[in-house]
């Protein structure tokens, strides 16, 4: 039995539907079940929280993982990414008010992705405050708590509707799947069959 762990949330409904395209069938689940199994009982899904995905295939309590590029990034793992999964789509982006300026001074970052925010910024040599939110992070710079924002962006709609722009884009973002580097070497031909299954999904 493959153990999948599956980013709940955006997601988890377009990985339910490209799962059963691939041909898996799944037993009857509440919206709260934490756990999915399939009918022929060579699946089960752990349904977590995005970025606990790494955090579950690094472990090897799950052998493999779909979750988006963000969540790998931010978990700072080596996971191998056999696959990339056509759904999912989004971007990480640098936000905030049309032709904003720089003050003098240190600036002040808002976001719930530390890592890609510093990588960003320490690529370009800047020094900036990263102030670490939850969500709704478009929120922190009509407030004042930060001049700018690094988030995920999918329709735009967010931004949009508070006011905000794209003034860089950081990295694109799609589904992808993850693999435990033991799982594949003990549960090989499993695992093997269950990326065939995702391969033939994606032509089909
Ligand atoms: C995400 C992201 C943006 C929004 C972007 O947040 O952080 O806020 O979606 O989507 P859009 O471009 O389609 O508008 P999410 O909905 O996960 O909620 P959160 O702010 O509570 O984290």
């Amino acid at each position: 039995m493959v153990k999948l762990a599956l980013a709940k949330g955006r997601l988890e409904e377009e990985a339910f539907s490209f799962l059963k395209g691939c041909g898996y069938t799944f037993k009857e689940a509440t919206e709260r079940s934490l756990v999915v199994e399939d009918l022929k009982g060579t699946m089960q899904i752990f349904i977590v929280k995005p970025l606990d995905v790494p955090t579950y295939v690094f472990s090897g309590i799950a052998d493999v993982g779909i979750c988006g590029t963000d969540s790998i990034v931010e978990s700072q793992l080596k996971l191998i990414q056999p696959m990339k999964l056509p759904f999912g789509k989004s971007r990480m982006v640098l936000a905030g008010f049309e032709g904003f300026k720089p003050k003098n001074g240190v600036l002040s970052v808002a976001t719930k992705f530390p890592v890609s925010t510093k990588m960003y910024f320490d690529a370009k040599k800047l020094d900036v405050k990263i102030i670490k939110l939850h969500g709704s992070v478009e929120l922190a710079p009509l407030v004042g708590l930060a001049e700018l924002i690094v988030d995920i962006v999918q329709t735009g709609r967010t931004l949009k509707e508070n006011g905000l722009s794209i003034l860089d884009e950081i990295y694109p973002i799609s589904a992808i799947v993850t693999l435990n580097e033991v799982s594949y070497r003990t549960k090989r031909d499993e695992i093997l069959n269950f990326l065939e299954s995702l391969s033939r999904g994606m032509k089909g």
